[in-house]
């Protein structure tokens, strides 16, 4: 199938594995190049920019036709690695980057100059035109039906609203399970989509059994949102245990979170905090645990090598 986003990658299907935070690694994108498909791991997902070049030189060496690979760069304040990160990624090179939390400015000219593309994540038409003035090469339109920090519109009103009014490609993000919904986002007027959670219970992802387990065990309909991770509303499955602890601020975070002086160190320590649930959820198992995960996980009734999750989308 041919559309805008399969002729930037040059890819067979218009789908891009989602960058998820220590979830996405390499060996999950080499199935994904290898389905026809365009794969995406955070760059956060490495601690050090060596181990960032190391992985940039595998997957350059495992290209396959039909196939893309890129990174995910948070581009605010909170990222300390940012300036390192992109300048490894230009240096060695990818074939994209998606870009979230934060103007891509600096991104989009680095990145151009080397020819790589640049994707960046919006939730609404007022970012969208703010990141095509600046040059991006397409949006990802991040919807209410997302894992992880989701939008607030449904997916067939931000694709139709974003391409009456952007000229550049818009790739959808969220609620994608199976084909018959990569046709409805298509039909809305996206060139593309980019799916996430579904490939949270593959063979290849780095987390544990546990976490891929409650994805085929759960489904839509127990994902909740909750501002105990980062402080942030995040899409998390209602275990027990999220619901012994509840989804909203305690009382104290929200007291601080109104005074204006200790506002951003509250933000900041609860961002550290996310990132060390986040960390644990992936690689350790007990009643605390809480995983980050969409209402996609829907069709997710068995932990799938990738490639057999890819085939579920696109035939
Ligand atoms: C477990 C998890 C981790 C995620 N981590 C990131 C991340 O590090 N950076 C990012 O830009 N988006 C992240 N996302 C959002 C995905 O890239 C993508 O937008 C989302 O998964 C699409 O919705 P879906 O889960 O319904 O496919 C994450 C999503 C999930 C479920």
């Amino acid at each position: 199938m041919q559309t805008k986003l399969t002729e930037l990658l040059k890819i067979k299907h218009p789908i891009i594995q989602a960058p998820m935070f220590l979830v996405s690694n390499v060996a999950m994108v080499k199935e994904a190049m290898e389905g026809g498909i365009a794969g995406c791991i955070p760059a956060l997902n490495y601690r050090t920019l060596e181990e960032l070049r190391t992985a940039i030189k595998e997957l350059k060496a495992n290209r396959v036709e039909g196939g893309a690979f890129g990174f995910n760069l948070i581009v605010n304040k909170s990222n300390v690695k940012y300036k390192g990160q992109l300048e490894v990624l230009c240096k060695e090179g990818c074939d994209f980057i998606i870009t979230s939390l934060g103007s891509p400015e600096e991104t989009i000219k680095q990145a151009h100059k080397v020819g790589i593309k640049v994707f960046c994540d919006v939730v609404d038409l007022k970012f969208a035109k703010k990141v095509e003035e600046l040059g991006a090469d397409a949006i990802i339109a991040v919807n209410n039906k997302a894992g992880g920090h989701r939008g607030d519109k449904s997916p067939e009103n931000l694709i139709k609203e974003l391409s009456t009014n952007c000229s550049i490609p818009i790739i959808s993000a969220g609620g994608v399970g199976i084909k018959a919904d990569i046709d409805n986002m298509l039909s809305y007027g996206a060139a593309g989509v980019s799916v996430g959670s579904p490939f949270i219970a593959s063979i290849e992802a780095s987390v544990t059994d546990e976490y891929k387990q409650a994805c085929v065990d759960y489904g839509a309909n127990d994902i909740v949102m909750t501002e105990r991770i980062s402080g942030t509303p995040c899409t998390v499955i209602n275990t027990p245990y999220v619901k012994k602890i509840g989804t909203k601020q305690t009382w104290l975070e929200s007291v601080l979170n109104k005074n204006k002086k200790l506002k951003k160190w509250v933000k900041m320590i609860r961002f550290s905090i996310g990132m060390n649930a986040t960390k644990n959820a992936a690689t350790k198992a007990t009643y605390k645990t809480v995983w980050v995960a969409g209402p996609s996980i829907e069709y997710t009734k068995e932990i799938l090598p990738t490639k057999e999750i890819i085939n579920r989308l696109v035939n």
